[in-house]
């Protein structure tokens, strides 16, 4: 009896328990029901949803929010331009074969002849009845179009801007140049007629400052073609010993005037022949010797060079034990005309160009230039370049004065009238005569009638200039 009993309880509590199962079943699609439409009334999209022969069944708008005729029960491309109707077709063709959500951009133009953009999310079923269809997820995307237009078109501005910059700084460096050559050679030519001491010194002053000006045309030269993308880099033979005694001998005057001892190491294992842009690692080397230098009062300048990791690679080092730069500092010491206080261009002048162009001319070899103060005091500078190892050294060309005959016939292919006198006189100073032309046809007329050992031509004129006539130049 009570066996029965227990039983029965057990009975009725499973009844209870399919009931609440049977209650839940029923409430769910309810749930269902009441979350869909709360989302499809607060949604900002604009959802369509089509049965299985694409007609649209329901919209969570009015038929009019998009500038589309639409037809509830109609097929939805009906009434649809044909270029968003084509694009829909592909689209649900594509989600219902891929059996994932595709999508695609349209713009269409609005009542009030705007032109308004729509990313529309299409996912396609392909289960027949009441189960095929398709969800259709229409976005207004115009403002962001808008923003990425502009954006779009700031940067081509901006470029633009650059660009122009970049020219104007390239040209006006050249343009400034030939004055200032003009005014130099002038100088120059001025300091060997007589004069007295206070004369020769003023010319020396004179000569210094124009020395100055000139490298800084030649650093704003340098740094807006690189920054103008225009660098090109050679590739030549040549011999890392033969560089480095180079450089370091520019350099030797102004560490022996402050009483520098200027070092110079190679590692043995690094071999000698290889090949690169020599000039350009020249002028890297030079610049940072040079800040060495004259940011060192006492003590010494190093240049280092060791075998890197990779065979070709060779690891530059240049250090000094000088005034030190602030860790703090860190890569902004690279940026165009940064010095690292206000009293360094007072004490010793300079732009803040050299390392930016150092910089800059390392990364286009391939390499980084770093730096890193000295727990001693002073600053070590360093880069490691792959240069490859050269097969052959060309042969050094003869010195210059045995390829001029004494008697030799030289045309000055020059248009700036005072330049054209100063190359004139110089040459009559070394004793030889000189034609000259005013550009590039003139020239070429020039040799056309008569014969001449050389042609000193400038590289940029009116009519036709050196780069055009470089064919003839060396013959
Ligand atoms: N070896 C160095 N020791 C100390 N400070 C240096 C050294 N090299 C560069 N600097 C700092 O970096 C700044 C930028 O150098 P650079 O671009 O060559 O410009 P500039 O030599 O024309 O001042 C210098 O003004 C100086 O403050
Ligand atoms: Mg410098």
């Amino acid at each position: 009896m009570s066996e029965d009993l227990s039983e029965l309880s057990s009975l009725k509590a499973q009844i209870q328990q399919l009931k609440s199962q049977l209650r839940l079943a029923n409430i769910q699609p309810d749930l269902q029901e009441h979350h869909w439409l709360a989302l499809m009334q607060n949604t900002d999209d604009i959802i369509l949803v089509l049965d299985g022969e694409d007609r649209l069944q329901s919209i969570n708008r009015s038929l009019e929010s998009l500038p589309l005729h639409l037809e509830l029960g109609q097929p939805i491309y009906a009434h649809l331009p044909e270029e968003p109707a084509r694009k829909l077709r592909r689209t649900m063709q594509k989600s219902r074969e891929a059996a994932v959500p595709q999508y695609f951009e349209q713009a269409l133009t609005a009542a009030d002849g705007s032109l308004r953009w729509y990313y529309t999310k299409v996912i396609g079923f392909t289960a027949a009845g009441s189960c095929g269809g398709a969800i259709l997820i229409v976005t207004d995307i115009t403002s962001r179009k808008r923003i990425d237009a502009h954006l779009e078109q700031a940067t081509a501005d901006a470029q633009a801007a650059n660009l122009a910059k970049n020219m104007f700084l390239a040209v006006m460096s050249h343009e400034i140049r030939t004055p200032l050559n003009g005014m130099m050679g002038m100088l120059q030519l001025l300091k060997l007629t007589a004069l007295n001491n206070e004369q020769r010194d003023m010319i020396e002053i004179a000569l210094h400052s124009s020395e100055g000006l000139l490298g800084l045309l030649t650093d704003l030269l340098d740094f807006s073609k690189i920054e103008a993308g225009r660098m090109e880099l050679d590739q030549e033979n040549f011999e890392l010993r033969r560089l480095v005694e180079d450089v370091v001998a520019i350099q030797a005057t102004s560490s022996q005037k402050k009483d520098l001892v200027l070092k110079c190491r190679i590692e043995h294992r690094v071999s000698d022949r290889r090949r690169g842009d020599i000039l350009r690692l020249q002028q890297i080397l030079t610049n940072l010797l040079n800040n060495a230098i004259k940011f060192t009062d006492k003590g010494e300048v190093s240049l280092r060079l060791s075998q890197g990791q990779a065979a070709d690679e060779v690891c530059f080092e240049v250090k000094d034990t000088g005034i030190g730069i602030s860790a703090e500092l860190g890569d902004a010491i690279f940026e165009p005309f940064m010095q690292a206080d206000g009293s360094i261009r007072r004490k010793h002048g300079g732009t803040g160009l050299g390392l930016p162009i150092c910089r800059r001319l390392v990364r286009a070899m391939g390499g980084e230039l770093h730096y890193e103060p000295q727990a001693e005091g002073g600053t070590r500078f360093y880069f490691s370049l792959k240069l490859p190892e050269a097969s052959f050294i060309p042969e050094d060309l003869p010195e210059p004065e045995t390829l001029l005959p004494p008697d030799a016939r030289v045309l000055v292919v020059e248009d700036n009238l005072v330049n054209q006198m100063v190359a004139v006189k110089m040459l009559e100073k070394l004793g030889l005569a000189a034609d000259v032309a005013l550009d590039g046809e003139q020239g070429l007329a020039a040799i056309a009638a008569k014969k001449y050992d050389l042609v000193l031509m400038d590289m940029m004129m009116p009519v036709l200039d050196g780069h055009d006539d470089a064919g003839f130049r060396w013959t």
